[in-house]
């Protein structure tokens, strides 16, 4: 065997139990990013041999279910369906998967709340949680869940405060050998994709690297933002009020982050009033965000909406089809692990 042919025969080997997991070919996961993760990006990432996830986010149940339709219109290979949490029609949407056959839904957005995990297993899906911490993941897996995502601070979006290195650390050795662990944060190159699988992960989550694909339906200002930045440039939001806890949020700096201080200030001197219960404040700041991320990745308004993007946003060089992005970081993986020897 030549040493290339030798990587690519032990990256399909890494692979193999993620991929047999997702019914991909390659155990790479187009994490949901919510506005971007539609039929067109979903569809193009299943049928270029990874796994694309629609992002539910705020969608109502029939607004899912036609995308569900609409993304079986263009792939008949697998997907999944990311739900948040908080959503208060949860139940309602896990139905819509059920009724769809979705094979694999992805949680997000904390423990799942009672009774979904059921449900969403009853329905005969697969269960991806987040696993924040080890002792989560531990929790997580005895509950019942099928497999975990361990995501770093340097991804983009909704972020926890330990980077993807030292969770992997920590994760991958206690919990590998008993579900499929995907690694998500900071990951723009192959390399990063082979280290974390020799560490034991099942495969990878990525999204920042997947924004500027042909099929991405983000607005071209939204994909200029992310060629022209680098590392440096996505930064985490920062809390204002000790008594309004944020989840952090990485985008690109830019004027949104000082609206997002206003924002926080606004709904602090709600609370400090009276006028709103804390879930309710911390809602209001998730549909902040909402709103926030639809300006800038559908109406293309850059500097004032927000443009969430991981670390890894200064390895996203041009627009590219899925295809070639996934060829790219498959090729990347198998030099790296053909130089082992
Ligand atoms: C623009 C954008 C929007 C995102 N929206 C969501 C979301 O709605 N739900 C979610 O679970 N994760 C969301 N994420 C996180 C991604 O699914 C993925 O886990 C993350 O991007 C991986 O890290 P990376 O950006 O370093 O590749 C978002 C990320 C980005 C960049």
């Amino acid at each position: 065997m030549t040493s290339m042919t030798s990587g690519a025969a032990r990256l399909t080997s890494l692979m193999a139990r993620g991929a047999e997991f997702l019914g991909s070919e390659v155990a790479i996961l187009c994490g949901a990013m919510s506005w971007v993760s539609e039929r067109n990006l979903v569809a193009a990432m299943s049928n270029a041999g990874g796994f694309g996830l629609i992002a539910c986010g705020a969608m109502t149940p029939e607004l899912l279910d036609a995308e569900i339709a609409g993304t079986k219109a263009l792939t008949d290979k697998p997907f999944g369906v990311n739900l948040i949490t908080m959503h208060p029609q949860l139940m309602d949407l896990i139905e819509v998967c059920t009724r769809h056959n979705v094979t694999h839904v992805v949680l997000a957005g904390g423990l799942p709340p009672a009774g979904s995990l059921e449900a969403i297993k009853a329905g005969g899906a697969k269960l991806i949680c987040f696993a924040p911490a080890l002792s989560l993941a531990k929790k997580l897996i005895r509950s019942g869940v099928d497999a975990l995502v361990v995501e770093g601070m340097e991804a983009g979006g909704h972020i926890g405060p330990v980077s993807t290195s030292v969770l992997a650390q920590e994760i991958l050795p206690e919990v590998a050998d008993k579900v499929p662990v995907f690694v998500a944060g900071g990951i723009g190159r192959g390399e990063a994709i082979a280290a974390y699988l020799e560490m034991g992960a099942a495969g990878v989550q990525l999204g920042t690297r997947f924004v500027c694909a042909t099929e991405s339906i983000a607005h071209p200002n939204f994909k200029k933002a992310f060629l022209r930045a680098s590392a440096r440039d996505a930064v985490a939001s920062v809390q204002i009020d000790p008594r309004l806890p944020v989840i952090p949020v990485r985008a690109l700096k830019n004027a949104g982050g000082e609206l997002f201080t206003a924002k926080q200030r606004e709904v602090a001197g709600l609370l400090d009033e009276g006028k709103v219960a804390m879930a309710e404040a911390q809602l209001q700041i998730e549909h902040y965000w909402a709103g926030a991320l639809r300006r800038a990745v559908i109406d293309g308004d850059v500097e004032h909406g927000s443009v969430m993007a991981g670390q890894s946003v200064g390895m996203v060089t041009k627009e590219e089809p899925v295809a070639e992005i996934i060829a790219a970081l498959v090729s990347e993986a198998e030099t790296a692990l053909a130089k082992r020897g």
